[in-house]
């Protein structure tokens, strides 16, 4: 048995002090456990954009930012993405141990078998107009998931999460495919379970009725922890609500170019600047205060030194622009040359901004054939088993509670109701 927690933090304000547990993880940094500090001392703390709060206790993913380390249940990503497929990562994500071979092929089957979606889901699409964002159609489609499994919709039966989490493996890719297919006014390929979940995924996309298909996939960034979109995903489900729901809330924020719509940022900003030459220009332009341009694709919250996903997608990237013959992509030039730039410039090294992993992946999808304004939608079908993964976690820790955080409250103070006519 673990030894108890002695560990305590005193919080001194004014003449009074207040002292509350310390909490140690697994590994990293411990935690002070504030939940009392209300009820006893009448404050709450304030941290914007939640820098220095944990929000929750987890066992899937482990980062250590400045270390440059992403672990998922234990396993380096490198490792996985070296030698594991990545159903078998969704199988070490969901269930917390690598799969056994038997394991293995019962999963792969199971996901599989819930590619298609409803035929009704189909006729969906056409309410929308062909050049809507696909992730416009993707928020709009997972959240109406719900509307067409409702035997997946009870949070409460272990069982019924488990069928939710498989349909929202196997679906989301499939949604993704049709959402592109849509936007190009080509036929929806259907799924094929002969090929791998990646194979498929590549197929549903770029496979036409009236051609065969050679496929290269690839597939990354499966989970990244208490990130803006799995907190947006968990905040979501701790009201209750059902999974596809808490999904397409997670892809709505996912959507964003502070977070995963940096990939299709930080490949338009490839294209602005257009050939090496422009970089000094463009560099100046970031380092100034008042342009407000930034680098995107470079810099993370937690990150403050190479995010280990950019170091696999860098050499997916050159792997892949050689496979599809697009070693001498100018873009690429670009990319390289402004990551050398930004590497060895005081303002990025003294702020510890290094290349994310949307810096290579915009150039990657590019590659492989994909518009920029599916690259978030990729983005979203990988991250699909991340959010599935915590949302369930969530639900079963029985600490968890609705989300609710607190305001420091800096609006007008109490005043009476002024009729129109006597309004200025
Ligand atoms: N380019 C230029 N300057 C930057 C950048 C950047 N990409 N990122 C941060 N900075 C600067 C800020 O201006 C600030 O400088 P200052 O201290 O002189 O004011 C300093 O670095 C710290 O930046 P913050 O904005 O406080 O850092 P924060 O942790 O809040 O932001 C974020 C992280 C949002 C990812 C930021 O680095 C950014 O906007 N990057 C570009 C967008 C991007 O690539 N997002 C993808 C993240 S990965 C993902 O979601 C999958």
């Amino acid at each position: 048995m673990d030894a108890p927690n002695t560990k305590t933090a005193t919080l001194t304000v004014g003449n009074k002090t207040y002292d509350f547990p310390i909490q140690s993880g697994t590994v990293g940094p411990d935690v002070i456990d504030i939940a009392k500090l209300y009820a006893q001392s009448g404050m709450f703390t304030y941290d914007p954009g939640f820098t220095s709060t944990a929000s929750c206790q987890s066992k899937i993913t482990y980062i250590d930012g400045d270390a440059g380390v992403l672990e998922y249940r234990g396993y380096p990503i490198e490792q996985l993405a070296e030698n594991g497929d990545f159903l078998e990562t969704c199988y070490l994500l969901l269930y917390g141990e690598l799969p056994t071979a038997a394991q293995k092929k019962d999963f792969d089957y199971r996901v599989i078998h819930h590619t298609m979606i409803h035929e009704q889901m189909a006729r969906f699409f056409q309410g929308f107009r062909r050049d809507a964002h696909p992730m416009a159609v993707m928020v709009g489609c997972v959240g109406a998931l719900a509307a067409f499994y409702h035997d997946s919709t009870d949070i409460n039966d272990p069982q019924q999460r488990m069928i939710a989490s498989m349909r929202m493996i196997a679906k989301v890719p499939t949604l993704a495919a049709m959402a592109y297919k849509y936007t190009i006014g080509q036929p929806f390929v259907y799924p094929k379970n002969s090929l791998s979940f990646a194979e498929n995924f590549l197929h549903m996309c770029f496979a036409v009725p009236c051609e065969e298909y050679k496929i290269n996939p690839v597939m990354a960034d499966a989970d990244h922890e208490q990130n803006a979109s799995t907190s947006t995903v968990r905040i979501a489900g701790s009201s209750g609500a059902n999974p596809f729901a808490c999904i397409a809330a997670g892809i709505a924020c996912l959507w964003g170019p502070a977070h995963g719509g940096a990939n299709e940022a930080a490949l338009n900003m490839l294209y602005g600047i257009g050939k090496v030459e422009n970089i000094p220009d463009f560099i100046r332009k970031v380092k100034d205060k008042n342009s407000e341009v930034r680098l995107m694709g470079f810099g993370h919250r937690v990150y403050k030194n190479y995010d280990p996903r950019a170091k696999i997608m860098q050499k997916m990237c050159h792997a892949v622009l050689k496979e599809t013959g697009h070693g001498d992509d100018p873009m690429l030039k670009v990319a390289l040359e402004l990551e050398k730039i930004a590497l060895h410039d005081e303002y990025f090294i003294s702020r510890k901004l290094y290349p994310n992993v949307d810096f290579y992946s915009g150039i990657t999808l590019k590659a492989m054939g994909f518009p920029t304004s599916m690259f978030t939608v990729l983005f979203a079908v990988a991250r699909t088993v991340g959010w599935i993964s915590q949302w369930s976690e969530m639900i079963e820790d029985p600490q968890q509670k609705i989300g609710r955080p607190r305001q420091l409250y800096t609006g007008v103070t109490s005043r009476e109701y002024v009729p129109m006519d006597k309004r200025k």
